[in-house]
Parts: structure tokens; sequence; C-alpha cells
């Protein structure tokens, strides 16, 4: 199952692509953490990255489609992928649709997962990650046992260095003009679908389950 999950910043991607990589067993595919872990890192992929994210803005189509590339010929994903904040252009789509072609494969879902513009802001403002596992935690929504650790395993939770309002108001800005327009691109293939991110991340969760089957 090769699955695509869409949705402006804080809507719950990386939450729902996390549970549905355990339930199904396949990974999921998130430029955003690998950027990061570039970053982190301090590559040639992160160095180039680094500005942009740090702005709110793309990091560019040449980049994160060579990272998908590679990425999806790897063999975990053997057996199915999620993709999580890719494609984000249409050019980002287009390049997907060329590279699935060649390898014989196919995008058996896509899923927009929808939610109100300042709930996406106090989601994110709120927002920290396990720096070990990478669970996500919510100031509110969803709050560690102890303040500041992983529920799951040791690790201390972070916050991102793009998850101030400034930013992520920047971030919704071009989700508007540069990836909502990717959504036309998949509207008509039969394999689109709108799920509501308002709702509680369970009952998303139970949503998407349902559709994937
Ligand atoms: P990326 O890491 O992909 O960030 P994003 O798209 O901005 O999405 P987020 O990770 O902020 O949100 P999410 O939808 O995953 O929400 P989450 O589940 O964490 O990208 C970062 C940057 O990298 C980009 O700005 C860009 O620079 C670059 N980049 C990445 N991919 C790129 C690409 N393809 N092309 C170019 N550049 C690229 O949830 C958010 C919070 O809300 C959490 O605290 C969570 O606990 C909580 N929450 C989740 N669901 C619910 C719910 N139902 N109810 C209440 N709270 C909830």
């Amino acid at each position: 199952m090769n699955l695509i999950l869409m949705g402006p910043p804080g809507a719950g991607k990386g939450t729902q692509a996390r549970r549905i990589a355990e339930r199904y067993n396949i990974p999921q595919l998130s430029t955003g953490d690998m950027l990061r872990a570039a970053v982190k890192a301090g590559t040639s992929v992160g160095l180039r990255a680094k500005a942009a994210m740090e702005s709110g803005g793309l990091v560019t189509d040449d980049i994160v489609v060579g990272i998908i590339a590679d990425r999806i010929g790897e063999a975990d994903c053997a057996h199915g992928f999620i993709l999580d904040g890719f494609p984000r252009t249409v050019a980002q789509a287009t390049a997907l649709d060329g590279m699935l072609t060649e390898r014989g494969l196919k995008i058996d879902h896509v899923i927009d997962i929808t939610a109100d513009t300042e709930a996406l802001v106090t989601r994110i403002t709120g927002r920290s990650t396990c720096s070990l596992c990478g669970e996500g935690y919510h100031a509110v929504y969803k709050k560690p046992a102890v303040a500041g650790e992983c529920d799951k395993c040791d690790g201390t939770l972070t916050t991102r260095a793009d998850d101030n309002e400034e930013t992520v108001r920047n971030r919704l800005t071009v989700y508007h003009q540069q990836t909502a327009p990717v959504i036309e691109h998949y509207r008509n293939g039969g394999k689109f679908k709108t799920i509501d991110g308002m709702e509680a991340m369970d009952s998303v969760f139970e949503k998407l389950c349902a559709i994937l089957g």
C-alpha cells in the first residue's frame, strides 16, 4: 500500500503517519524529518535546506525529489510507504508520477487532512517531540506524564526551530500558495479523500483506517 498524507502544517500528518506505520507495518517517509536530520548532521543537503526551513519556506524541488527517489528504492519500502509532507508542489507531484511509473508502482490513496487555521497555529506552537523515538506531544492535547520526558522511552522532548508563531504563519501562507494546488493534481484520480483533522486524534485515526482497510 502506497499512501500520500496531505494537509497544512499541524493538521496531524506526522501524528497519523506514525500510527499508520505501526498498524500496517510500512515506513513513514517524512521529508521534514529527513531534512531536519540532514541539517543536524550538517550534510550538504542540510546546509542547502537550513535557511528555507528556518524561514518557513520550501526547500527546492530538486533536493526533496532526490531524497524521495533514493528513499523509495530502499528495501523497507518494498511492501509500501507513507509519504508525509511530499509532494508539496505540483512539480514534486509530477516528478513523483515519473519515478513511480519508472518503478512500476502506483499510489493507492491520497488523503488530505484538513483543519482550521487558528487551531493549526495553536497546535504547532504547543508541540514537542521526543528526541529519541520521534513521538509527538502537545502542551494541551497530548501532555507527557512527566513534563519534558517521553512516555514511550527515556528521550527528552524538544521543540522545532520553525515552530514559533511568525514562522508558522509563513508556513501556512506557503501551504496555500504552493501546496494546496497539489490537491487538484490528485482530486480526480478516484483515490483522493478528505478527513476532518479537527476531530480527536483517535477519531481521525479510525477514519483513516476505515479508508485504508
Ligand atoms: P514538515 O516537517 O513536513 O512540517 P509541516 O508540513 O509544516 O507539518 P508539521 O510537521 O508541522 O505538522 P503535521 O501535519 O505533521 O502535524 P503533527 O502531527 O506534528 O516540514 C518542515 C519544513 O521542511 C517545511 O516548512 C519545509 O521548509 C521543509 N520541507 C519538508 N518537506 C518538503 C517538501 N516536500 N518540499 C519542500 N520543502 C519541504 O501535529 C501537530 C501538533 O498537533 C502536535 O503537537 C500533535 O500532538 C497535535 N495534534 C495532531 N493531531 C491532533 C488532533 N486531531 N487534535 C489535537 N491535536 C492534534
